[in-house]
């Protein structure tokens, strides 16, 4: 028997299942366009929101090289600095800087509740966010999505997304009970929603107690940040333990994020906003129903998201399946995501495309 005979075997049972996932080569070559498999495609599926990993502002600030330790040890450099500063201006308190969103959500979920607590989480939470809950000491509950009314009493933090990554909707805070710690990640929501880009909760007036962002997505770069007071930020440093066992943000990737902050306009979430309603109407009248609001546009079509899917690639558009276990059997979807960059006639052929869901 092979020394990896038990990684084959394993891998044979999610191929009998038919969930193999298989890694795809996207070469850009402009802000919504690439190359797959020596094909041009228009990107419906990018998370880079407002075309800045492609703006030369971005690309361009990329200096320095990788910062050789932890922030503790050798790593904190004056660029992290720089960009904590500005975001404390932008979101109005300290901020914390990450290697990436994943690494923020283990550091915040399982640091900041102790043995006793309840610790509550929406259903479709992200799984960064369910790994960081699952490494807490605390007492867990899921409760069911969008359902604020069945968070128990007692609950000590109750954790949502802003913009919920696979279904596109947002929380109404106001329903919220606003006894225990609320923890928002804003990631699909930073640069995009709320004024400045400061997300969905600010956008209905409401300042998380915990606020989760990302630079990978609208901001163009990679990496995370958490806001908060200085406690949290004091107590992420000294017990998060994704923070402390990690090298730090690259100076590179740190002076892409800042341009990126800086670069997210007004203007671009304008144009953001237009084109997805211009999609989102298309795809209603072609007669699909469309899940959530704002920029992620999610069209639940079962298991035939995969073959659907495939017809939109030989039409020169990526939008891949999103299936079990991102989202549950029998809720099998096309999840688009629409970009600043596209223009009215990109949006048109991703609708033209989806011409009916007869045709499916
Ligand atoms: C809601 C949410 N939180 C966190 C993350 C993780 O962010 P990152 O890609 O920076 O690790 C993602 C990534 O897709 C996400 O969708």
């Amino acid at each position: 028997m092979s020394r990896t005979q038990p990684w084959r075997r394993r891998l044979d049972a999610i191929q009998s299942v038919g969930r193999t996932r298989v890694l795809r080569t996207v070469t850009p070559t402009g802000p919504v366009t690439g190359v797959v498999d020596g094909q041009d495609v228009l990107l419906a599926c990018s998370n880079d929101y407002l075309g800045l990993a492609w703006a030369p502002t971005v690309r361009h600030a990329a200096q320095g090289g990788g910062a050789g330790g932890s922030r503790l040890i050798s790593g904190s450099r004056p660029i992290h600095q720089a960009l904590e500063m500005h975001l404390e201006e932008l979101f109005g308190r300290p901020a914390l800087l990450f290697p990436s969103g994943y690494s923020a959500n283990l550091a915040v979920f399982s640091t900041v509740c102790e043995a006793g607590d309840l610790l509550v989480s929406d259903a479709l939470n992200h799984a960064s966010i369910i790994d960081g809950i699952r490494l807490s000491k605390a007492h867990r509950q899921v409760v069911p999505h969008a359902e604020p009314h069945q968070i128990p009493q007692g609950a000590r933090l109750v954790a949502v997304e802003g913009l919920f990554s696979m279904d596109g909707d947002t929380p109404v805070f106001a329903d919220y009970p606003k006894t225990p710690w609320l923890a928002v990640d804003e990631a699909h929501a930073v640069g995009c929603l709320g004024p400045n880009g400061t997300g969905v909760a600010a956008a209905q007036g409401v300042q998380p107690d915990i606020l989760i962002g990302t630079f990978g997505k609208a901001y163009g770069a990679s990496g995370a940040f958490v806001v908060g007071s200085q406690d949290l930020k004091e107590l992420l440093i000294n017990a998060g333990r994704s923070f402390i066992y990690t090298t730090a943000l690259p100076d590179p990737i740190a002076a892409m994020a800042l341009a990126g902050v800086h670069a997210a306009t007004d203007a671009l979430r304008e144009k953001l906003s237009l084109n997805a309603t211009r999609l989102r109407d298309g795809l209603h009248t072609n007669g699909w129903s469309v899940l959530g609001q704002h920029h992620i546009i999610p069209v639940v079509v079962g298991p035939s998201a995969m073959d659907l899917s495939q017809r939109l690639l030989q039409q020169g558009i990526l939008a891949p399946g999103i299936r079990y276990p991102t989202v549950p059997i029998g809720q099998e979807r096309i999840r688009f995501t629409v970009s600043a960059e596209h223009t009215e006639a990109d949006i048109d052929q991703i609708i033209a495309a989806m011409d009916s869901p007869n045709s499916s």
